[in-house]
């Protein structure tokens, strides 16, 4: 268990830079990979592990641009890894997003691995780690598992259980292959922990998993969770919110005056006003976003936005954002919610 998503991604990328330099012997220049719609906790790593020089260095951590539906692409990926490679530096690191922040795409965790068995990147002890930090949670799900195809070539996977499984901030559920990459890369050893326990290998030191040495007994809360709800209680929590969302793109896609931005993702729905016949894309982004503040100002209900890129060359779109994912969110509020937005695009 880590605090939060943005530790897990750092202790991650902090394994896999030591595996590679254990793995090749020396002290590469190394590079680490994600998409733009990665969530900006991955820069954060890179700065903190010193991976980056900076945070506008583009050179050591490239965010890739993304496919129609946002999810990293792997020809991208290949292509750039081969470059940097030709270049004498040394991909070490792909952070692949299972629902990424702004739209919940998924990249394809799969087809990624292949490219880093393909360049070699792999048997240089190249590291892929997953961050599902919101997504994860609709993995109690059967029906959602087909993005956990290639779950096996990865390194590390992390989910917060406090995003969308009913527990309480902070709990982040992080699964490694190879415990001994953490191991190599933070233990330390100091005389006052040394124990009868640890040398002899009866105890598991999380400390060595972790930044912090101190650890909070997160595992309790999740699993007074999982025994209060239940796997069948959990099931019925993360449906019942995709329901209200799949109803939610429903009633966008049947009002004319509105379209959905990109694919509903699991309880996630990114949609926005139409442009008008003619319409300049800053318009329509302005009355996208004074539709937003109207709202928002309403006092009643709180949606987000976000930017998302243009595609094939057209321009970035601003969008609005419907998060389904409270305990106390019912249709009805949904609905709610629905009936004031139509009542708003009146004016807009
Ligand atoms: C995909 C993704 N990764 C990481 C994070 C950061 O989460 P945390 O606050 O647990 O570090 C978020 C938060 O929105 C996220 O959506």
């Amino acid at each position: 268990m880590q605090g939060t998503a943005s530790e897990a991604t750092l202790v991650a990328m902090v394994a896999a830079r030591e595996r590679v330099r254990r793995t090749l012997g020396k002290e590469p220049e190394l590079v680490a990979y994600t998409s733009t719609q990665a969530h900006s906790s991955v820069l954060k790593a890179a700065m903190l592990s010193g991976v980056v020089r900076g945070v506008s260095d583009d050179v050591h951590l490239r965010q890739l641009g993304t496919d129609g539906v946002y999810a990293l692409r792997p020809e991208v990926l290949e292509q750039a890894i081969r470059e940097d490679l030709a270049a004498g530096r040394q991909p070490f690191f792909v952070c692949a997003s299972l629902g990424t922040t702004s739209s919940g795409a998924m990249d394809p965790v799969g087809a990624i691995a292949e490219v880093l068995k393909r360049t070699g990147v792999t048997a240089a002890g190249g590291w892929l780690h997953v961050d599902a930090a919101w997504a994860g949670s609709a993995l109690v799900c059967p029906e959602h598992r087909a993005m956990l195809e290639g779950l096996e070539a990865v390194d590390s996977f992390a989910f917060n259980p406090h995003k969308w499984l009913l527990t309480n901030f902070d709990c982040n559920a992080f699964y490694t292959r190879e415990r001994k990459a953490l191991l190599d890369a933070l233990s330390v050893m100091p005389e006052y922990l040394r124990n009868a326990a640890t040398a002899s290998g009866a105890v598991i030191d999380y400390r060595d998993w972790q930044v912090p040495l101190g650890r909070r007994f997160r595992a309790l809360k999740l699993w007074f969770v999982l025994r209060h709800y239940g796997a069948k209680g959990l099931r019925a929590y993360i449906r019942e919110h995709v329901r209200q969302a799949e109803l939610f793109a429903s009633w966008v896609e049947a009002d004319g005056r509105f379209e959905l931005a990109t694919p509903r993702s699991l309880a996630l729905v990114c949609f926005r006003l139409r442009p008008a016949p003619g319409e300049e894309p800053a318009a329509t982004d302005a009355r996208n976003r004074q539709l937003l503040e109207r709202l928002n100002a309403g006092g009643k209900a709180f949606l987000t936005h976000t930017v998302l890129p243009g595609v094939d060359g057209a321009p970035a779109r601003y969008v609005l954002r419907m998060a389904i994912g409270s305990a106390r969110t019912e249709e009805r509020h949904v609905r709610a919610v629905w009936e004031q937005l139509a009542a708003l695009a009146k004016e807009a």
